[in-house]
């Protein structure tokens, strides 16, 4: 987004990280690059109030079947993956809407299309997303604004390290083996870069797309099996 000439906000809870991506963006792109510490599952940051482009991606909940995800592990989702979002473009869409521009991305996950079932939560709760987000997109579509999802597969961030160490404990099995059987269903043979998925963001933010609405876009490799 800030090489695409963006200025930024960067929401996160933990200060540290969000002032070192911070400094390594502008450092990078010159862009202006402020932050806010927020938790998303529970706060509404006023500046996305202003914002002619809201990003709407934070963690993802913790592995877990759909029958070992627990009534706090549901409501935790919950908060975090649909409720928190759909509070900050409740604080967002009417404001863009009165500007006649807006560009909404959520960023969900592959498992919208093909389930994961050691991550039942998110999948269950990002089919949720993709329904609010196609909402969204029909009623505000004639007023300048689109709204979509960009769905990623497996990308080299905390998060799929994490998820995969939980799978390595359970299996018994080294990181490394598991790391490999999990690139192996990618047909590009790797993981994501995270800067790949933001490419795909900042395209949906760019007036190219302007005619992009209420659709999912995996950025995944090839590794998703349906079209
Ligand atoms: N990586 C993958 O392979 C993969 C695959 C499919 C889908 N996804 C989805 O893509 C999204 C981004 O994933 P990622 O891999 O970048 O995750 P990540 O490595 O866990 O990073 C999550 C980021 O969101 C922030 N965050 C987490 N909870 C937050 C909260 N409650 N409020 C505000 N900020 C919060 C974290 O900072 P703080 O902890 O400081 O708040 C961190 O900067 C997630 O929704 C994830 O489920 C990822």
């Amino acid at each position: 987004m800030a090489r695409a000439g963006h200025d930024v906000v960067l929401a996160g809870r933990r200060a540290e990280p969000l002032g070192k991506a911070a400094a390594a963006i502008a450092e990078r792109t010159g862009a202006a690059v402020t932050t806010v510490r927020a938790d998303l599952a529970a706060d509404c940051p006023p500046a996305a109030v202003s914002a002619d482009v809201l990003v709407l991606n934070a963690g993802g909940p913790p592995p877990g079947r759909i029958l070992t995800v627990d009534d706090d592990g549901w409501q935790r989702a919950f908060d975090l993956l649909l409720r928190g979002p759909l509070r900050l473009a409740r604080a967002t869409l009417p404001a863009m809407a009165a500007r006649g521009f807006g560009r909404v991305v959520f960023v969900t996950s592959t498992a919208v299309r093909q389930p994961q079932p050691d991550l039942a939560a998110s999948t269950v709760l990002r089919a949720a997303v993709t329904s609010a987000a196609k909402l969204l997109s029909r009623e505000y579509a004639d007023r300048g604004i689109t709204v979509n999802c960009v769905a990623p597969g497996p990308t080299a961030t905390g998060r799929r390290r994490d998820v995969l160490t939980a799978r390595a404990e359970r299996a018994g099995i080294p990181y490394e083996e598991i790391d490999a059987a999990d690139v192996s269903t990618v047909p590009a043979g790797r993981a994501g870069r995270p800067e790949e998925i933001g490419e795909v963001i900042a395209f949906l933010a760019s007036a190219a797309a302007s005619y992009v609405n209420g659709t999912v876009l995996t950025v995944d490799g090839g590794r998703t099996e349906t079209p």
